[in-house]
Formats: structure tokens, C-alpha cells, sequence
């Protein structure tokens, strides 16, 4: 924005004891990503924008986390837990190096849109020393109260230390705030800990700008935004507010959703034009969807591409690493990983195709099985262009099936099938004339015929 470069402390630090789970809170995902993902990801980025993310002390996964999604992202920990001043003051070697506009997030809040930080800081643009993010509390307990005088914020009051006077006030700190860059490393040194918890409260930042004649203003924001995660109940209904935006989104972006709330998007589902998507459809991470493409109902997709008017489904499970050229029919059961499967291909009943190369316009039998796993490694079958596996067949990999070659029903396939040749794989068929009449015979022998 406008030039002026930024740093965003994203404190994650937090243990995250009342999610009961052994992986850190932030790490929880919402529609599929971390909830430190989306913070990470509406924070400002691009030239002049810089990142820095405090974490606890043996939180290694939370440090990969920031620096998968954010490469430039620089951490800190913090080694004892003294509060959210203090939990900035961990990053301090990056506020050292002033940013024109420093911003303060929490990790736990998943919901907060870039539109917001773009909001707090065109209120430093125009002159604010501090600007924090409030909302107005259902239900404030539990939160700091924003303390106004004639529009201007003059303090925020903890929970803990507030009046009842205090405590009636509806109008809550989010958490987010945006300061001054070139003030507030002397601003947040200046906190101290005389509070009933003992501990260095970023929001008395406020009262010490005020202090110095300077202006903190509030930004307000609806509570849906700045939700923050403590529990797997608050998790959920995080969960449901993303799934109604991401719906909403892809509705608005032209793909027909039959039946919108029982199909579940990713944060980062792709859509292309005229796509559809039947009632009860599943959406993890990392998948693109091309134009015309139909998803039918019961599918479950991950990290998968698929091409322009493929049809997926009913019931069908793509797993990491497919990808499904144009016109692809992928059909009911049939479970797909790390399979290329390329235009015009069939896999339309009941089969696994997994670490497979299947070529244009194969048309692969209900039922066949690449064996691609011997109980050690993986191998990789490839099926060439224009292939038909016939029904039952079980492809033993590694194993080539040559363009245009044919494979009979019920093959077991151990060794590679040159192009357009026929490969048949089982044991010969016997006819004996008579044979059931001489059976049935034999087995009714004295006996009345039954269901007569
Ligand atoms: C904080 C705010 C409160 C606000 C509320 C919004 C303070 C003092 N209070 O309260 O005004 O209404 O958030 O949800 O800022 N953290 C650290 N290290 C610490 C302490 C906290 O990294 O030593 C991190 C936590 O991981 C969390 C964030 O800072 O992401 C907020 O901490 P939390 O303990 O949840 O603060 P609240 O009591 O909720
Ligand atoms: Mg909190």
C-alpha cells in the first residue's frame, strides 16, 4: 500500500491446552489449511512487506508451518510465556529494523481478511499512532473493553482488571492492532506488568500512546471476523463460517453448487467456468477444477487437477497427486493416487489406479487393479494411449501396457504388453455337454424337487 513498508508480528505462541490435542493450536486446520495459513495468508505481502512469527519454545511444526506458506518469514521464540507485549517483544531484532507500519495479529483468529489490515493502516496513513481492531461482543466476557472518549479510544481494560462500569461496555479489542512503525518499539518497551495477572499487556499500549499526546483510534470489524480459536467447539464453528464464505464465493464466481451446504471447499479450491457440483461432494486442499467439469454427488477430492469437462463420480476418490486430463471419466468407486490419467480416458466402474500413467483416450475395465504396492515400495504401471484393460484385470507393477494394446478380462499382467498386441491371462474354459443336467441329477436322487 501507497509505498510504505510493513512488518506483521503474528503471535502464535499460544499452547492451545483447551483444544485437548497434542498438535499446537494454530496448526488446527480450517478448510483444510492451518489457522495460522490464513492469518498468514491475508497479512500484507509483496515489496516492503515484511513478516516476523513468535512461537512457543518445542514448536518446530509451528515454524515449518510459517515458513511453508511464507518462505520470507522470519520466527522467534518465545521462551517463557509473560504476556502479548512481552510475546512481541520476542521479535524485537524486526521492529528493531522499523517498518513504517507495524502490525500485531494472533495466529488464532483464521477469519481476518486483508481488507482489515489494508483498513488499519490507512488509519496510521492518516495520522493515528496506534489503530486496534474492535467489534461489538454477544457476550464481551473474557475480553479487553475499548474505553472511548468523544470517538477517540483513550484505554483498554482486561477482563480481569475492569470495573463493573467497565465491564458493561459491549465494544471489544479483537486483538489486531496496527502501530506507528517508527514509534513502536519505544511505545511497547514502555509496558510494564502491574495488572492482577502479572503480565506485560500489549493493549496498555494504548493508554501510553494517549499519554504521549498522540492518537489511537478504533477500526471496527464484525465478530464473525475476529473469532478466535481456543476450543474444538469454536474450531467448528469457525469451520462453518468459512464453508458459508467459500460457498458463497464460488456461487458468485458463476459454479453451480446444487445444494451448497452439503458441499465442502478448500481455501484454496480453484474453479474454472461452468463447473458443477452435485449435492454431498467433499473438497480438501490443492484442487483445480477446469471448465465444464462435472463433480458428481459422494466424491471425496485431494490435491488433484482435473481437466475441462471431466466427470467426476458418483462416489468416485481422488487422492494426491491426480491429475485428469480433458474429457476424463473417472465413475462410481473408483479411487485414484498419483495417477496421470490423460484426455479422454475412461475409469468408469469400481477399479484403483494408483501411481499410474494412463494414456489419452485408454479405456480401463470395472474392476482392474493397478498392484502397485509388492509390501515394500511403490511401482509405477503405464497404460499407453488408446489401451483397453478388460474387466477383473490386475495390473502387477512395474509393468507397461503398450498404446493400443488389448488385455482380456480377468488378466492377471506380470510382464510388459508390447503396443497393439493381445494379452490374455487366464486358464482355459472347459464346456462338458450335459454337465449341469447330469448335476442336478445327482443331487436330487430320491428327493422331492424343492419348492414345488
Ligand atoms: C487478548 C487481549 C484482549 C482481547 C483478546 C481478543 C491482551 C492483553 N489481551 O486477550 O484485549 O480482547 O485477546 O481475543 O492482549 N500470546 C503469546 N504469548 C503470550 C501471551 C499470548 O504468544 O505470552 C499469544 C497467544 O498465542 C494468542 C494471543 O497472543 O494468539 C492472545 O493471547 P491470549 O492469551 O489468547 O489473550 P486473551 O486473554 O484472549
Ligand atoms: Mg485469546
Amino acid at each position: 500500500m501507497s509505498g510504505r513498508s510493513s512488518l506483521t508480528v503474528v503471535l502464535a505462541a499460544g499452547e492451545g491446552t483447551r483444544m485437548r490435542s497434542s498438535l499446537p493450536k494454530v496448526l488446527h486446520p480450517v478448510a483444510g489449511q492451518s489457522l495460522l495459513a490464513h492469518v498468514l495468508a491475508a497479512s500484507p505481502k509483496g515489496e516492503g512487506a515484511s513478516l516476523a512469527v513468535v512461537v512457543g519454545p518445542d514448536h518446530q511444526a509451528v515454524i515449518d508451518e510459517a515458513r511453508r506458506c511464507r518462505p520470507d518469514a522470519e520466527t522467534f521464540v518465545q521462551r517463557e510465556r509473560k504476556g502479548t507485549a512481552h510475546a512481541v517483544l520476542a521479535a524485537r531484532d524486526a521492529l528493531a529494523r522499523g517498518a513504517d507500519d507495524l502490525i500485531i495479529a494472533f495466529g488464532d483468529t483464521p477469519l481476518i481478511s486483508s481488507a482489515t489490515f489494508e483498513r488499519l493502516r490507512a488509519a496510521l496513513h492518516q495520522g493515528a499512532a496506534l489503530a486496534v481492531l474492535g467489534f461489538e461482543a454477544a457476550d464481551p466476557t473474557g475480553y479487553g473493553r475499548l474505553l472511548v472518549d468523544n470517538g477517540r479510544l483513550t484505554a483498554i481494560r482486561e477482563q480481569a482488571d475492569a470495573s463493573a462500569t467497565e465491564r458493561a461496555v459491549t465494544l471489544c479489542n479483537a486483538g489486531i492492532m496496527a502501530f506507528d512503525g517508527r514509534r513502536a518499539l519505544s511505545v511497547i518497551e514502555k509496558i510494564g506488568n502491574a495488572n492482577s495477572k502479572s503480565e506485560y499487556y500489549l493493549t496498555d499500549a494504548v493508554a501510553i500512546v494517549r499519554d504521549l499526546g498522540l492518537e489511537a483510534v478504533v477500526i471496527k470489524t464484525s465478530e464473525d471476523e475476529v473469532r478466535g480459536i481456543n476450543t474444538k467447539a469454536q474450531l467448528a464453528e469457525a469451520e462453518s463460517v468459512m464453508q458459508t464464505k467459500l460457498r458463497q464465493a464460488a456461487l458468485e464466481a458463476g459454479v453451480t453448487l446444487i445444494a451448497p451446504e452439503t458441499i465442502f471447499l478448500a481455501a484454496d479450491t480453484a474453479f474454472g467456468k461452468d463447473v458443477t457440483i452435485e449435492p454431498f461432494v467433499v473438497i480438501g486442499p490443492g484442487v483445480s477444477i477446469a471448465d465444464g467439469a462435472v463433480i458428481h454427488s459422494f466424491s471425496h477430492i485431494v490435491q488433484t487437477s482435473i481437466g475441462k469437462k471431466a466427470s467426476v463420480g458418483p462416489y468416485a476418490r481422488l487422492r494426491p497427486g491426480t491429475s485428469l486430463g480433458e474429457g476424463v471419466k473417472i465413475g462410481n468407486f473408483v479411487e485414484t493416487k498419483a495417477a496421470a490419467i490423460e484426455t479422454g480416458a475412461k475409469v468408469n466402474h469400481l477399479s484403483y489406479v494408483g501411481d499410474a500413467h494412463v494414456g489419452a483416450n485408454a479405456n480401463i475395465g470395472a474392476g482392474t487393479i493397478t498392484c502397485n504396492y509388492d509390501g515394500f515400495s511403490k511401482h509405477k504401471t503405464e497404460i499407453g494411449s488408446g489401451a483397453f484393460v478388460g474387466t477383473n484385470s490386475s495390473l502387477v507393477a512395474p509393468v507397461r501396457i503398450g498404446n493400443g494394446a488389448y488385455i482380456g478380462s480377468g488378466s492377471v499382467i506380470t510382464r510388459d504388453v508390447p503396443d497393439n498386441a493381445m494379452a490374455v491371462e487366464r486358464s482355459q474354459q472347459t464346456n462338458r455337454e450335459g454337465g449341469a443336467t447330469r448335476y442336478r441329477e445327482l443331487k436330487t436322487r430320491g428327493k422331492a424337487p424343492k419348492g414345488g
